[in-house]
């Protein structure tokens, strides 16, 4: 039985803290889990981390869903979310509705994730009354980069920050199980947190979330092309690779591998038979 939403929404009311990570491929999602993670999102920053784009836009559907299958195969436990990819739902609620049943039916997962605040509150109830939970996720959303003009803290002045209260409150009534909250002040990641009935999970929104999501090349050392101010390093993996690499490259050049331990042998006899046969 995996985690539901209810198991998560009790976490927030006993103060239990939520942990979420990404995971995009069935060995880490089945670490990850195996790790103890209860929340595992397979987010649409597998664009950039994965796929190597500069950003998650061009990251389609059938992409999502091949990825979240992965996740969904390396885990019996965790709650998997499915991030619907840019404009998969916001060309019209039937547009939505379709994303949003592929993603659990062909994917598998759980839940769905979708960006925006108020805007996005008729589409959440509808997908919600069909059955599918949905986290919300305002602050900064990194579809909409290019309108907010890169990838900025939010909520800084008093109207942005009474924007994202209203966007926070609007998601809660159209029935979000959760919300991210994505590079807002940490103070005012405490002020939505205090007035939400549902768990507001923060990346780079300070402590006072009640949990918090990495993506998790971020948190592994696994992606070094831009290390976010929000992410902690773990480990360090990216240049254990390289490390390991070396060394087997160097391996293989002077000969020292494969020894007998990772080689097969076979009868002296029958290789004397091949010796006459040839
Ligand atoms: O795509 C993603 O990984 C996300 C998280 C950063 C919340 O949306």
């Amino acid at each position: 039985m995996r985690v539901t939403i209810q198991e998560l929404a009790t976490m927030k009311a006993k103060g239990e803290r939520i942990s979420m990570l990404t995971a995009y491929d069935y060995s880490t999602a089945k670490l990850i889990e195996e790790a103890g993670v209860p929340l595992i999102l397979v987010g649409d920053s597998l664009g950039m981390v994965i796929l190597g784009y500069d950003s998650a836009i061009p990251v389609t559907m059938d992409d999502m869903i091949h990825h979240t299958k992965a996740v969904v195969r390396g885990t019996e436990k965790a709650l998997i979310v499915g991030d619907l990819p840019f404009m998969t739902y916001h060309t019209s609620t039937a547009d939505a509705l379709r994303s949003a049943a592929r993603m659990i039916q062909e994917g598998g997962a759980q839940a769905v994730k979708l960006e925006g605040g108020v805007s996005m509150a008729p589409t959440v109830k509808r997908v919600v009354e069909c059955g599918i939970p949905v986290m919300g996720h305002i602050g900064l959303t990194p579809q909409s980069a290019n309108q907010l003009g890169g990838f900025k803290v939010q909520g800084r002045s008093v109207d942005a920050a009474k924007r994202l209260i209203e966007d926070a409150h609007a998601l809660e009534e159209a029935g979000a199980f959760a919300v991210v909250l994505e590079c807002i002040p940490a103070p005012l990641a405490k002020l939505i947190t205090q007035r939400s009935t549902i768990p507001t999970i923060g990346i780079g929104a300070g402590v006072h979330c009640d949990g918090q999501v990495q993506v998790v090349s971020d948190l592994l050392g696994m992606f070094t092309d831009f290390v976010p101010r929000h992410a902690k390093q773990y480990a360090k993996l990216g240049a254990e690779t390289k490390r390991a690499v070396a060394e087997y490259v160097a391996e293989v050049s002077s000969g020292q591998f494969p020894t007998a331990k990772q080689s097969f042998s076979m009868d002296p006899a029958l290789l004397e038979d091949l010796a006459k046969e040839l």
